[in-house]
């Protein structure tokens, strides 16, 4: 374009009268050409419509979720140079909603010491750091992250992770590496990263879980800057399928008080198969974490494919407990997905709550109460029954459906309901009474053949009772089921080569009843 400006100006323009109105036309063109690159932006095949996904390029494991002065902070894994994994950056963007986002620059670039592994972030109320001067406007938001070298790592050094500590004294946007860095260096173990550092009340230090080979260091500070090892967990409980990343310790209020969830990421063999992530309910006293249920009982947080590195967000939020995870599975095909520009997106905020059930505490989730702003248009039905198929036809792809079948008119083997296209691609999410298995299988969902580890039904146990309650949102490359208020979660990508717009109900050999279904189609979060 700017050649054929220039050959254009030189050769015509620069000769006759026209000079006068070409930077006017130049000025036109450019306009015009800027309104078509943003109507362009976020229009691509597959891309989330009303999740967040980075403008371009390679993004992973959600970092330094923090709610500060009416925002709520994500800093994301991020790859700035290409749509596969590369020397980690932190990516950063903003939303006051949990729904609408605003891109910003990136927060940390490598540096000598390594490139940024995830980590998360705090507000230092009492200035522990001392970064902050006298008559700060703004408390340090200290960002606690891995440094891991590349170098060192192809030099086949086993300290190749260590952790790093930087700060920010205007909400974020801005940010100072600690001159002293590393803050807590490696004696040799090669997976050691992923700190998730909070406050601890009772004990006034900062703590921090790490993820260390198969299991968790838990560290404690009283500043942010000098770290003692404290405790260990995990080494002989729960699953260890694979090395142990990204912890999350938090606090949870229940009915019966107060009780403390572990998430524990695991790179390799999840519930799944791939990465997933695991939890553990228990007690911390500031130095040990205890876990309340038999050391082999394994606890999924959700039982699909593409939910991984999630963690939840610090800061004053009214005792919500706010979880966001990576739509992806890393482990089998995270780097080969067939997205053009950009890989990726991260689920929807959800909350968490710890609720008693007959086998004990269980973490329930379900998308925040904020992501109802998006609903538009509605489509009800209610007390119909149906046997095989009940076509919905809603022509349209980003959807929230809510519905409730009642089991005890049922004789069908699968309940549930389809999302398909007009070429016979299609992805079906349903409950197998006889099997007393929930399941999503994209063994037909289109673009397959990219992984060999893609093309599989996904199934979760699951003992329905008389009533069996789905909702899920459905993005163009996504979908998220929460079974019985999110008792059960389901979290799945698929790239049809059409857009799914077809919602058929399903009811395979017999029939149901559907007590009532709700359709919602859902806005673009994205700006025209
Ligand atoms: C999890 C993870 C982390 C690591 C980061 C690197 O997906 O492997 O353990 O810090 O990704 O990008």
């Amino acid at each position: 374009m700017a050649k054929l400006l220039r050959y254009f100006y030189t050769k015509i323009v620069k000769k006759n009268f026209m000079k006068k109105y070409f930077f006017f036309l130049v000025f036109v063109l450019q306009s015009y050409s800027n309104i078509l690159a943003q109507q362009g932006a976020y229009q691509e095949q597959h891309r989330p419509q009303f999740h967040f996904s980075p403008a371009k390029n390679w993004m992973n494991d959600p970092n330094g979720l923090i709610f500060y002065k009416g925002e709520y902070h994500l800093f994301y894994q991020y790859y700035p140079d290409s749509t596969v994994w590369g020397p980690m950056h932190w990516g950063h963007a903003v939303t006051s909603d949990l729904i609408h986002w605003e891109h910003l620059p990136i927060a940390l670039f490598p540096d000598e010491n390594g490139c940024i592994f995830s980590g998360s972030a705090v507000i230092d109320e009492k200035n522990t750091s001392g970064f902050a001067p006298k008559n700060s406007e703004n408390a340090p938001m200290v960002a606690i992250f891995t440094y891991h070298n590349l170098d060192w790592e192809r030099a086949g050094r086993l300290d190749r992770e260590s952790q790093g500590i930087a700060y920010s004294l205007d909400k974020g946007r801005t940010w100072t590496k600690y001159a002293q860095n590393p803050v807590l260096k490696n004696k040799g173990d090669v997976d050691f990263r992923d700190p998730k550092v909070f406050w601890h009340e009772a004990t006034q230090r900062w703590i921090m879980p790490l993820a260390v080979g198969e299991q968790l260091e838990i560290f404690n500070s009283p500043n942010l800057k000098d770290w003692t090892k404290v405790s260990e967990f995990g080494k002989n409980e729960g699953a260890h399928g694979g090395v142990w990343e990204c912890p999350d310790l938090f606090q949870m209020p229940n009915s019966e008080g107060k009780k403390w969830v572990l998430l524990q990421n695991m790179g390799r063999g999840a519930a799944n198969g791939g990465s997933g992530t695991q939890y553990f309910v228990g007690d911390f006293d500031g130095k040990t974490f205890k876990n309340d249920n038999a050391p082999d009982k394994i606890l999924w947080l959700d039982y699909g494919a593409d939910n991984y590195a999630g963690v939840t967000w610090l800061g004053n939020l009214d005792g919500r407990k706010i979880f966001i995870g990576w739509m992806s599975n890393w482990d089998d095909y995270a780097t080969k997905v067939p997205t053009s520009t950009w890989r990726s997106a991260m689920t929807v905020p959800r909350t968490l709550e710890l609720k008693k059930t007959s086998e004990g505490l269980r973490l329930f989730q379900m998308p925040v109460e904020e992501a109802k702003k998006l609903r538009i248009k509605t489509t009800s039905l209610k007390n119909k029954t149906f046997s095989n198929q009940l076509i919905c036809n809603e022509l349209y792809v980003q959807k929230e459906v809510e519905m409730t079948f009642d089991l005890s008119k049922t004789n069908a083997t699968d309940i549930g309901f389809t999302l398909s296209n007009t070429r016979g691609e299609l992805v079906e999410i349903a409950y197998n009474k006889t099997s007393e298995t929930f399941y999503i299988d994209r063994t037909k969902s289109g673009k397959i053949n990219f992984s060999e580890k893609f093309a599989q039904r996904h199934s979760a146990p699951y003992k329905a009772s008389k009533i069996l309650k789905i909702n899920a949102l459905i993005d163009a490359s996504s979908i998220e089921v929460f079974v019985d208020e999110g008792k059960l979660a389901m979290t799945e990508t698929f790239f049809p080569n059409e857009d799914f717009k077809n919602l058929l109900f399903l009811a395979k050999n017999g029939k149901t009843k559907v007590k009532k279904a709700t359709i919602y189609q859902l806005k673009r979060i994205w700006k025209e």
